[in-house]
């Protein structure tokens, strides 16, 4: 067999591990949290407001979502990943949330996956984000990734940036140059907005104001605290290899502080990694985040209940957001980002980082 035609092989059998993996709790950050628990709003016993009258309604890359809510990236590329994308994108179109394909690096390299990431049948009006790796993107000639946009209808391109997961990877990358070039060069001659994404390690104030500079305008965090993604790898790796991804396995900046290193920087963040419920979401947008997005857990309420379980915990979620804005006494998405908040001193010292 080719190398290439084994690499192919090693991506869907890849893919097919991930979600078995992200099916349970073994991948979970160990000690390091979001820090979104140090985040503290101030309880109001005369809101003057009706649960039913608070209004969720927010704005995320030009379009409008019912929900400040995202099902951020996962898969594609076999026949198990279809099943995930075309019932969560349904899910996200029907609710007014945004939805994330996962790296349709599968697709580029096997062309009869396409229909894996092909969603916009079941989800024709969702705002729907394609995806790619910085590292495959740099290589890449970008009327290829154009068309890969176009072949599946997505409204925005999240680039991820996942040096952590990589270096732990069996056979991943080690070559990490030219991202912040190549990101550049994806803003100016897309015609969709470029997202920058990382998978599980956060966004430090530098990475930030990289992106910033390269042209970005919206960042999901995929902070430190919830899915570790070093941790995916190192159930998957040995020796050394996994060695460094027993040591690794905490790394990275936790979501809070990544929510405020991309709101400071002037960008609009879209607060992924380890978000739990809808109080996580509403700190997140107290920190000055756009909307909070789900991956691992949305995935496991899929697994266990089918459409219905991942819709009984998405209400569950909308229901929580309500009742902590009412009792925050904000009555739109606007007035809860404004809203008085108590932060913690760990939280307080990554901001200090931020705000020297
Ligand atoms: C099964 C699974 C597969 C994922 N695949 C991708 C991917 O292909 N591309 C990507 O950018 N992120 C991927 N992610 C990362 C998520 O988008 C998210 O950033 C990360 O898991 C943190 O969120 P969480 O703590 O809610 O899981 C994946 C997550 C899960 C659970």
């Amino acid at each position: 067999m080719s190398s290439e035609a084994s690499n192919v092989l090693d991506i869907g059998q890849r893919k097919v591990d991930h979600l078995d993996l992200c099916a349970t709790d073994a991948v979970a950050f160990k000690k390091v949290t979001t820090l979104l628990e140090e985040v503290r709003l101030v309880h109001q016993s005369l809101p003057d407001l009706d649960v039913d009258g608070i209004d969720l309604t927010t704005t995320l890359l030009g379009k409008t979502l019912r929900a400040p809510i995202v099902i951020a990236a996962m898969t594609g590329g076999h026949e198990r990943a279809a099943e995930v994308n075309h019932t969560l994108a349904a899910i996200a179109n029907d609710r007014g949330y945004g939805f994330g394909l996962g790296s349709q690096r599968a697709m580029q390299k096997r062309p009869d996956t396409a229909w894996t990431f092909q969603v916009r049948e079941k989800a024709p009006d969702v705002l729907l984000m394609g995806n790619v790796g910085v590292v495959q993107a740099r290589d890449m000639d970008v009327e290829i990734i154009a068309t890969m946009i176009e072949q599946v209808g997505a409204d925005a391109l999240c680039v991820h940036l996942n040096p952590a997961m990589e270096l732990v990877q069996p056979g991943g990358d080690r070559d990490f140059t030219r991202g912040t070039e190549t990101i550049a060069r994806l803003v100016k001659a897309l015609p969709v907005p470029v997202v920058g994404k990382e998978t599980g390690n956060g966004i430090s104030v530098e990475t930030a104001r990289k992106l910033r500079d390269a042209g970005v305008s919206t960042v999901d965090t995929s902070g430190a605290g919830g899915t570790s993604w070093v941790g995916v790898e190192t159930l998957r790796a040995e020796g050394d290899q996994k060695t460094l991804g027993e040591m690794l396995w905490d790394w990275g900046v936790p979501t809070a502080a990544s929510v405020h290193n991309v709101v400071r920087c002037g960008m609009h963040a879209i607060a992924t990694g380890g978000m739990k419920n809808g109080y996580d979401v509403a700190r997140a947008i107290a920190l000055g985040a756009s909307a909070g997005g789900f991956a691992r857990q949305v995935f496991q309420a899929f697994v266990n209940g089918g459409r219905e379980g991942a819709e009984a915990f998405l209400n569950r979620v909308e229901n929580e957001l309500r009742a902590v804005m009412l009792l925050s006494g904000a009555q739109s998405v606007d007035e809860l980002r404004r809203a008085p908040r108590m932060i913690g001193p760990q939280l307080r010292e990554w901001m200090a980082l931020t705000d020297r």
